[in-house]
Formats: structure tokens, sequence, C-alpha cells
């Protein structure tokens, strides 16, 4: 079979990008390695920026968003036992905001799109293999229903995620990947009780950080800072929230409880994979770059690539241009590094290192009154969190 944009990956990155090239006239296929109902369950992240919202109304994909999304114009800062401030995003920003929608509630608008609209989603089809890419005419082998298929493609994207095989067709020698790991990992809960308040708080404390969010008014998604190795089966609810209770802990301010029904550990990691592109092979979204979650860019940051590649592929397609194409990853990497950095600035801000000393809380303390001192500190929080306009 034979496409012209081979896509591998049924995430986030690879169903927006399907979209977006089929609402273009340009055909692709998208392989995904799991079934429908793993990729939809999958508990990931919940803020939308304002670009991803804007590029998922592009693509048609934002009716249920628009209907169901909780808009949020700012997140609570705590710390030092008890202070807090809100940053406003709107007033600090020129009216960009952001938007409580969970990913897998983004995966499956996308789905059902897909399958009703196409192009052609391939379940069960697990890529083993790319090559040609530095050929005009890539292959990528997948199999699909217990047989060995191969699609030629004019391009293919790995949007296949931190562990899928596209990044691996890129040679060692062509690709450098920067990396850290953190000394810390988040407890996740999702609880049967309404969010405690209206927008997001992020919590410094002496025992680590906290973070309240929410997926809907009547369900609260939480995490705090654990160890990394962490069993969430060694914390018991009672735990979780007493623990939550002292990390949020603020004057005239109480963490409603409820049935937690979810637990799981995520550990925290920064990783970038240059070039973005080898060939007529790209790379994008989670397949090209991590962020720990305290900046909330995993899925924002995929959903800018793939606006980037599909606005350079439909320059190719209608006029044989490919310098959209050949900038493609200079023009991701710019927007990237910004996110990794603003993600390692809300993490090492926020989370208490176990090997920190009294001078690093010291500066952290420093740097979150700075942020409810001076509009210019603040100004840059609120760009960074709600988003910059893609370029
Ligand atoms: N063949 C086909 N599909 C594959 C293969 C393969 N060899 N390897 C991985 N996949 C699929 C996975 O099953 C997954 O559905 O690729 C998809 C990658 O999706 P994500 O990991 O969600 O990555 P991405 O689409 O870039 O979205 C990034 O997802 O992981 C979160 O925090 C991340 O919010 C961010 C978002
Ligand atoms: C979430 O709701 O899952 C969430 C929100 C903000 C973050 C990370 C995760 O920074």
């Amino acid at each position: 079979m034979h496409t012209t944009v081979g896509i591998i990956g049924g995430g986030p990155s690879g169903l927006l990008l399907a979209r977006l090239l089929h609402r273009a006239g340009i055909d692709c296929v998208v392989l995904e390695s799991r079934d429908r109902a793993y990729v939809e369950q999958r508990q990931r992240a919940g803020i939308l920026e304002q670009s991803t919202v804007d590029a998922l109304r592009e693509a048609g994909a934002a009716g249920r968003l628009d209907a169901e999304g909780l808009v949020h114009d700012g997140i609570e800062l705590r710390w030092d036992g008890g202070r807090s401030h809100r940053v406003d995003f709107p007033s600090l920003t020129s009216g960009r905001r952001v938007w409580v929608y969970a990913q897998t509630e983004v995966v499956k608008d996308l789905v059902a799109l897909q399958l009703a609209d196409g192009p052609p989603l391939r379940f069960g089809a697990k890529a083993v293999s790319v090559e040609g890419v530095e050929t005009d005419r890539p292959v990528v082998t997948y199999v699909h229903e217990g047989r060995t298929k191969t699609l030629t493609c004019d391009y293919v994207v790995g949007c296949d995620g931190f562990h899928g095989v596209a990044r691996a067709a890129v040679p060692d020698t062509a690709r450098t990947t920067y990396e850290r790991v953190y000394p810390y990992s988040w407890l996740g809960i999702l609880a049967d009780v309404p969010p405690s308040c209206e927008e997001l708080i992020y919590a410094h404390s002496s025992r680590g950080f906290a973070l309240h969010s929410m997926r809907s008014p009547e369900v609260s998604r939480l995490y705090l800072q654990v160890p990394n190795g962490t069993d969430p089966s060694t914390w018991s609810d009672a735990q979780i929230w007493d623990e939550l209770d002292f990390r949020f802990a603020r004057r005239g301010w109480t963490l409603a409880r409820g049935p937690i029904t979810a637990k799981n550990v995520l550990p925290m990691r920064s990783s970038v994979t240059e070039p973005m592109r080898f060939g007529r092979l790209f790379l994008a979204g989670d397949a090209a770059h991590i962020v720990p979650p305290t900046g909330a860019k995993g899925l924002n940051l995929a959903a800018a690539d793939v606006v980037v590649l599909a606005r350079a592929l439909v320059r190719w397609h209608t006029t044989g241009s490919t310098d959209p194409l050949d900038a493609y990853s200079d023009t991701c990497l710019r927007r990237v590094w910004r996110a990794e950095h603003f993600s390692w600035f809300m993490t090492t801000t926020l989370h208490t290192d176990p090997e920190q000393s009294g001078f690093d809380t010291r500066l952290q303390v420093s740097q979150l009154d700075r942020i409810a001192s001076s509009p210019h500190a603040e100004g840059e929080l609120a760009m960074n969190y709600a988003g910059l306009p893609i370029t």
C-alpha cells in the first residue's frame, strides 16, 4: 500500500496530524499498535493551552471541548506555609487562557472523527521498522492482523512516543539526545469529589510538591511528589489525603475528600532528540521530546509540532516548495527548548529535591515571592503557561 504521509502512532500527535492533513486533502495512514480502548483510556495530561485549542478548532475537532471543556484564566501558587498568589493569564498575555480537558477526551474526539471520516486508522498495527528514509520512497514495515505488511510513503512521521521505533530509524551518528532525570516522581490520583478550588493549585512545601487539578466539576485530579520508585499501593487513601492537606495548607481553605478511583506513579524526565527530521522521516511529539508534567506542556508541544508540520506539508503539496519542511526541525526546536526550560523552571522551583540544602529552599521561596511581587516575573510565567503563539 502507498500513501503520501505514513504516520506511526495514534496518540494526540498522530491523530491531530492526520486530521489536519485530511482536511487539506493530503492522503495519509495512521498505524497504531494498541487497540482503541487502550489509547482512549490512557490517563495523561489535562491542560490545553490556547494554541492547542485553536488547532483543534481548525481541525474541526473541538465541538465537545467547547461544550464541556473548563476555561481557566489562571492558576494559584502556594508556598512558605500558607502564602498564596493567583497568576492571571488574560491580563498578562493579551487574552490567552487554558482549557481543562483531559487528553483521553482529545484522543476520543479525534479517533471518532477519523473512524467516521477518514483517513485510515489501523489499530493493532505495530510498526517494526522504517527504512529508506534517505530515499524518496521510505517504507514502513508493520505487523497487522498477524501478517507483516509494508506501507510505502512520500514522507513518514514518527508520532510513536518515547518508546517508539521511528527515532531509532535515525542513525545514532545523526542524532543527539539531551536528557535530565529528576530525583522524584508524582503520585497521581483521580477522586470522585468536586474540586476544592475552581482553578489549579501548585504548592511548594517543606515535604514536597502537590498539585490540585480536575477532570470535571465532579472529579478531582491531584498529584503529590514522591520518591522515585514509589509503589502507589504503599499509600493508603487516608495517607494521601493527609499529605495533600499538609502540602496545600492555607488558612480558611480545606481540601474536600472522596473515593479515590485511580492511583498511578509517573516519573519525571526531560529529553530532547535533535534533529527532529532525518531525510523523509519527521519526529513529532513524545517521539522527539519529553517534559516533566509540571508545566503541562507535553500534549501542547506535540500539538505545536504537528501544526508546524501540517503547514509545511500543505505548502509542499500545493507549491512543491520544501522550504518549510526543511525548516521544520529548527522551527519546532525553538519552541521545544522554550517549553523544556519552562517545565524545568516550574519543576525545580516547586519540588523539594531530597538532596537540596536550606540555601536551595530559600532560593525557591525567593523566586515564588518574586512572581507574587513582580508583574514582569508573573507575566513571564503566564505567557509560558498559557502558551506562545505557534510561528
Ligand atoms: N507502531 C505503532 N504505534 C506505536 C508504536 C509502533 N511501533 N510505538 C508506539 N506506538 C503508539 C503508542 O501506542 C501510542 O498510542 O504511538 C502512540 C504514541 O502516543 P503518545 O505516547 O501519547 O505520544 P504523542 O502522540 O506524541 O502525545 C504526547 O502523550 O504521553 C503523552 O505526556 C505525553 O501528553 C503528551 C502526549
Ligand atoms: C492534570 O490535570 O493532569 C495536570 C494539570 C497541570 C499539570 C500537570 C497535570 O501541570
